[in-house]
């Protein structure tokens, strides 16, 4: 098939490349034109395991192409999938403007049996609003359908989520586009739920905020666990052997944090409140996750001696998780912000968004590797989860900070062989 995907960033890539991969003739469009530029040429321009490989096989093959502008890549599509921006508005609830420009911009081009798709994720009701603007802007094609197909890939492992998917969700009310999905997809091997837009549109928003409940659920648990002398990862593992409750998403740590989580948390949110109903479950969620990371930061200062001012901290792991390089609203940047506040001299590393970080957040030194963060430190604070943490050397890392003190937000490490090598160590509701 012809496909379209507006937008080239971790969901419209990756879908660009996965969907060329399959077999389908794709073109890729963004307004930034250095990006199309630098993709082009095939370099990539997000972290991700595989892309690479897959955007230099797409090109090579002329099944895949990258332009600026959506209505060039729509042109004769056969399928065009809005995959851009859906940002938190100033009120929580999402911000469509990038979607309804894409959809003003594709209406001149589209062609009479086109299919619409909102893969970005977007409240109930969008797809009737792409239906207006698209009515609006003079297509009045009968054939032209709008449908939802919400994206559940998780960044770090997006190509694997692609082309393995749990389930693929289709909302749609027109039996013959939701049978060009279908076919679409029919590479992958995965159950196929076709239902109506408004319940795929809340789908995706129930998925992330159940998702979002369960780490602040173990947040809570492990903030408890501190004050009664309980361990929480041994809890999570014996809740995670309950088939009804699985191991994923029961990690304690400082929060969740990402281009999803939040802002689907506060759509759902506004949506609830538009509606009428109080969903105080999802409002103590939120609570949760931004108290948490007022809790490492009191760490941080306790195992600093009680004050932050002038205290060199090593701050490990700027990313919202491991395997990305994606610093949107990553809970390590705002325990950042909170030590520079009060005064700390952060001198942070990150395997893979050091010089990004600088600009996020002015006042971090960014050191080129995790001992340079750590000479001199009266305190580390290892952030995020990357799994090179783990394989440090610490004997020597003992022997380069000022004080030896650790503060594991992500339990990522052995506390009695922290402790052997003399550090002080505090984790998150670990005995
Ligand atoms: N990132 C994730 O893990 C993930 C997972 C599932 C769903 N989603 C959802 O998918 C959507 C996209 O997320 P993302 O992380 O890929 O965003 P992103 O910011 O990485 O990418 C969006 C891209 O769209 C481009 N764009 C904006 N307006 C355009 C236009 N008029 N024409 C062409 N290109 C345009 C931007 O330049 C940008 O490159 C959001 O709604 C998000 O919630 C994201």
């Amino acid at each position: 098939m012809r496909v379209a995907v507006v937008g080239a960033g971790y969901v419209g890539l990756t879908s660009a490349v996965c969907l060329a991969h399959l077999g389908h003739d794709v073109r890729c469009a963004d307004i930034d034109a250095d990006r199309v530029a630098r993709l082009t040429k095939g370099e990539a321009p997000i972290h991700e395991a595989g892309l690479p490989e897959l955007l230099a096989a797409g090109l090579a093959s002329g099944r895949l192409r990258f332009v600026v502008g959506a209505s060039d890549a729509a042109t004769g599509a056969d399928v065009v999938f809005l995959c851009v921006q859906t940002p938190q508005g100033a009120d929580g609830a999402a911000d469509l403007t990038f979607v309804e420009q894409v959809a003003r911009e594709i209406a001149p081009v589209l062609g009479p049996e086109a299919v619409v798709v909102n893969k970005s994720t977007v409240p109930v009701g969008t797809t009737r609003l792409v239906e207006r603007v698209l009515s609006e802007a003079g297509v009045v094609h009968d054939g032209v359908a709008v449908a939802s197909n919400p994206e559940f890939l998780r960044e770090g492992q997006a190509i694997h989520d692609f082309l393995n998917p749990d389930r693929i969700v289709i909302g749609c009310d027109r039996p013959e586009a939701a049978g060009v999905l279908t076919e679409l997809y029919s590479g992958l091997r995965a159950p196929v739920l076709v239902t109506d837009p408004a319940s795929a549109e809340m789908i995706k928003y129930a998925a992330n905020a159940f998702l979002a409940t369960k780490v602040s659920f173990i947040n809570a648990i492990a903030n408890l666990c501190e004050v009664v002398d309980a361990d929480v990862r041994e809890v999570a593992l014996g809740m995670g052997y309950d088939a009804r409750i699985g191991f994923q998403f029961l990690k304690a740590g400082p929060g969740y944090g990402g281009s999803c989580f939040p802002k689907d948390v506060a759509a759902l949110l506004h949506t609830s409140r538009a509606a009428g109903y109080p969903f105080e479950l999802l409002a103590g969620v939120e609570d949760v996750n931004r108290a948490q990371r007022e809790r490492i930061v009191d760490k941080i200062r306790r195992a600093a001696g009680g004050a932050l001012a002038e205290v060199p901290v090593a701050v490990w792991g700027l990313t919202f998780k491991a395997d990305t390089d994606d610093l949107r609203e990553s809970p390590a940047l705002a325990i950042c912000e909170r030590l520079l506040t009060e005064g700390a001299r952060v001198r942070a590393f990150d395997p893979a968004a050091g010089e990004q970080a600088a600009e996020r957040v002015p006042g971090v030194e960014i050191c080129a590797d995790a001992y340079a963060a750590a000479e001199g430190a009266g305190v580390i604070a290892l952030l995020t989860e990357w799994d090179e943490f783990r394989w440090l050397d610490y004997e020597r890392i003992a022997t380069l900070v000022d004080r030896p003190a650790i503060v594991d937000a992500r339990n990522l490490l052995d506390p009695p062989a922290m402790r052997r090598l003399g550090f002080a160590y505090s984790a998150v509701g670990r005995r």
